[in-house]
């Protein structure tokens, strides 16, 4: 079973309520990744969204560069970045896995940028579908938005059982894809970068994992361990760097907060719907300061 076969086959209705319900990126975000970039001598002609949905990112990091290619393994997908992003020559549109790349001149791409999508895919394959593409010295560039932090400990530990249950859910009827949840409760760490072939030190950034709370643990609960194990592929030389970054920070309600659950499929659960009464009456009317757990991981081919 895939990734796509639980989520994703959004039209313009499912992404509007996608982009209201994940995080604002900011700015030093994109930065990061353009800055990486240069100082690796990276070229500014093409680069690669993959795995983009409707284009959610592609206008943050597109006017860097003269062309910019927009891909997703769902054609509607793929339909619904078209309406989004509207005409223009610079963008170029494929239905295609991150997995496929021989359509792609091999070392025409500059910069391949990949958001919440490669625990989807088979991240050997991608992996040598990134490299197949990428220029030597260009980068490649994942990124990842965990969920949400509530700087409240009664409110984050009641927020953590909502997601806990939708986690445990999922994962109980979706068992033979537990390759797929190790990656996705993983900011990248068990994705490897092989040396033979990327420059050693991949920079794995990951951001706002405080008051004890990791993107691990935000997303599964300890019951599910065992089954969904952390795993760690880090280079001897890879680069780790944990961050505050203010950025980040959001002011969350009950509404905020809903809407970020409904970015996930929520099949009818009373239990779940029972934890989720729980966390409305201890918001009640209160705003309070959030937090998005995030990573950024660079690494340069060779
Ligand atoms: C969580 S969305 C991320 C969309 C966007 N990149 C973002 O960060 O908001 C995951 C996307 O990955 C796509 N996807 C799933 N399996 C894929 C694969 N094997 N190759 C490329 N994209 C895939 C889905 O269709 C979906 O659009």
């Amino acid at each position: 079973m895939s990734g796509e076969d639980i989520y994703y086959k959004g039209d313009s209705d499912y992404w509007k309520a996608y982009r209201e319900g994940r995080p604002r990126v900011p700015d030093s975000y994109f930065e990061r990744i353009i800055e990486y970039h240069a100082r690796n001598g990276g070229e500014f002609n093409v680069w690669h969204d993959m795995g983009a949905g409707s284009a959610v990112h592609t206008r943050r990091l597109a006017p860097k560069f003269k062309t910019t290619i927009v891909s997703d393994s769902g054609a509607s997908n793929v339909e619904a970045a078209k309406t989004y992003l509207g005409e223009d020559d610079s963008y170029k549109f494929r239905v295609a896995k991150g997995e496929e790349a021989a359509d792609l001149e091999p070392g025409t791409v500059d910069l391949v940028f990949g958001a919440n999508m490669i625990h989807y895919t088979d991240v050997d394959e991608t992996l040598r579908a990134v490299l197949h593409q990428l220029k030597p010295g260009g980068t490649l560039a994942l990124g990842g938005f965990g969920l949400p932090i509530l700087l409240d400990p009664e409110l984050q530990n009641l927020w953590a059982e909502v997601i806990h249950r939708r986690f445990e859910v999922t994962f109980e009827s979706n068992r033979s894809a537990v390759g797929l949840f190790v990656q996705a409760s993983s900011p990248h760490d068990a994705v490897p970068f092989d040396t033979q072939y990327f420059r050693s030190g991949a920079l794995r950034l990951k951001f706002n994992e405080r008051n004890g709370w990791s993107w691990r643990r935000c997303m599964v609960p300890k019951s599910l361990d065992e089954s969904i194990p952390h795993v760690t592929r880090f280079g001897e030389e890879d680069v780790i760097v944990h961050e505050n970054n203010d950025d980040w920070s959001f002011e969350a309600d009950i509404t905020v907060m809903r809407k970020i659950l409904e970015t996930f499929p929520l099949p009818p659960d009373p239990v779940r719907d029972n934890l989720w009464r729980q966390l409305e009456i201890a918001f009640g009317g209160r705003v309070v300061p959030a937090t998005w757990p995030s990573s950024l991981t660079l690494v340069t081919k060779r």
